[in-house]
């Protein structure tokens, strides 16, 4: 366990976390080296070659979390050309990158050409198109997978479900053996694979085996037509647990994947993990402001907001939440936890039983994915640091930013305006 008290006492590996928010400030969010890479270690070790695993990274793209997955072997998935120079930044190779994303832009077809990458994750003809184009511009052959929407049922949380019809996401399973047609004939693409993502925080293994039935049937008909696929990349989306769900157990679901493989034969297998390689991975510190006992509920104020970690805002999201010092002799009270933006929706957790006073630290438990990555600057609020803890070690990662840093680039208007 990389998260674990020692008596009454937090510890992030061997560092006590009242020692990192005393150095480092809060609110701060904390990573565990050794819990990435035992998370890594899950999907490896069930993932021989020539499969590949490209960790999406849209979870947690901190460049240290970057280059501790590029030196662990990882591929990278990838939805902007933001997240691919950061990926370049961090010692990953663009050939090892696939780019997803339903709206790639023209200079980010240009600049992922231009590098190298490994594949184009195409979302639709006009997209099919629009590389097309480019890459005879520039006189190389674009290396595309479609993206096809089996229409399964993720059963999550229908912000994050993405394989059903009605999504933006993908092309259509009854378009899908058409568009793949017309995509060979494009003489500056080269169609080498197939892709779908239905979803994520899937805690079933059911939904993926569905998708993967229906996405080995499409390639076994696509090389049946003479367009010889090589790699078949299916996606993220495995979920964690967050309360007390069951967790889901990956290592069936990968051998039946090269099970089903093997079958077809000279099939590379692809997976973009994201959520379940660093959720768990990261806690966010916090700090009581104060404690506001109510007539109809009691309130803990913390240092840490919406902006810091949005899923509770935006998913009505549970993430448990610790006392990093267990009280002895102080009474549990029931408490909303809540932060100082000023929405209603700016909490963390709803009727939560915790003993915790002014200037106490907490911690809100598997914030490692989605976290920091979607934080903002609302009501003109610094992002938080983030440290990574090997053993003993903590490294700052990202320093807190700075705030002026927060308005620079903006202008007055001149005198005469
Ligand atoms: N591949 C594609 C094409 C994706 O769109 C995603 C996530 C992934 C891989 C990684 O999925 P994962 O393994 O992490 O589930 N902000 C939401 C999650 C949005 C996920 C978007 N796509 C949250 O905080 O729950």
């Amino acid at each position: 366990m990389s998260f674990h008290y020692k008596e009454t006492e937090l510890f992030a590996e061997d560092c006590a976390v009242t020692d990192l928010a005393a150095k480092y400030g809060t609110p701060l969010f904390v990573y565990s080296k050794a819990a990435i890479k035992a998370n890594w270690e899950q999907f490896a070790q069930h993932w021989p070659a020539p499969h590949k695993l490209c960790y999406a990274v849209k979870a947690n793209s901190n460049l240290a979390v970057l280059n501790l997955l590029a030196r662990l072997g990882a591929g990278f998935d990838i939805v902007s050309g933001g997240e691919l120079a950061r990926v370049l930044a961090a010692g990953g190779k663009a050939q090892d990158v696939v780019f997803s994303g339903v709206a790639k832009s023209h200079d980010e077809i240009a600049y992922a050409l231009e590098q190298g990458i490994g594949c184009f994750n195409v979302e639709s003809t006009a997209e099919l198109e629009r590389i097309q184009t480019i890459a005879a511009e520039k006189g190389v052959k674009a290396p595309v997978s479609l993206r096809v929407n089996p229409d399964v049922d993720a059963q999550t949380h229908p912000y994050i479900a993405t394989g059903l019809k009605a999504n933006k996401f993908g092309i259509a399973m009854s378009e899908a053996r058409e568009v793949f047609r017309r995509a060979a004939q494009m003489p500056n693409l080269n169609v080498c694979g197939a892709d779908c993502h239905i979803g994520s925080q899937i805690l079933s293994p059911q939904p993926f085996l569905d998708a993967a039935e229906r996405m080995f049937a499409l390639v076994r008909d696509l090389r049946a037509e003479g367009i010889a696929i090589k790699h078949l990349d299916m996606g993220g989306g495995f979920g964690i647990p967050y309360q007390q769900e069951e967790k889901l157990e990956v290592s069936g679901y990968l051998r039946e994947l090269q099970r089903k493989a093997d079958e077809v034969g000279d099939l590379k297998l692809m997976l973009e993990p994201g959520r379940s390689i660093v959720g768990n991975a990261g806690i966010m510190v916090t700090k009581v402001e104060y404690y506001k006992p109510g007539s109809e509920k009691n309130f803990l104020l913390v240092d840490a907001g919406m902006n810091d970690l949005l899923r509770p805002a935006l998913y009505n999201a549970y993430h448990a939440i610790q006392p990093v010092q267990r009280h002895d002799g102080l009474d549990e009270q029931l408490v909303d936890v809540v932060g100082p933006v000023c929405e209603t929706g700016d909490f963390f957790g709803h009727a939560r039983h915790l003993a915790a006073q002014e200037g106490d630290l907490l911690a809100v438990m598997n914030a490692g994915a989605y976290g920091f990555t979607m934080a903002s600057n609302y009501n003109t609020r610094p992002r938080a640091a983030e440290v990574m803890v090997h053993g003993d070690t903590a490294t700052l990662i990202r320093e807190r930013e700075p705030l002026e840093s927060l308005w620079q680039g903006e202008h007055l208007l001149g005198d005469n305006v």
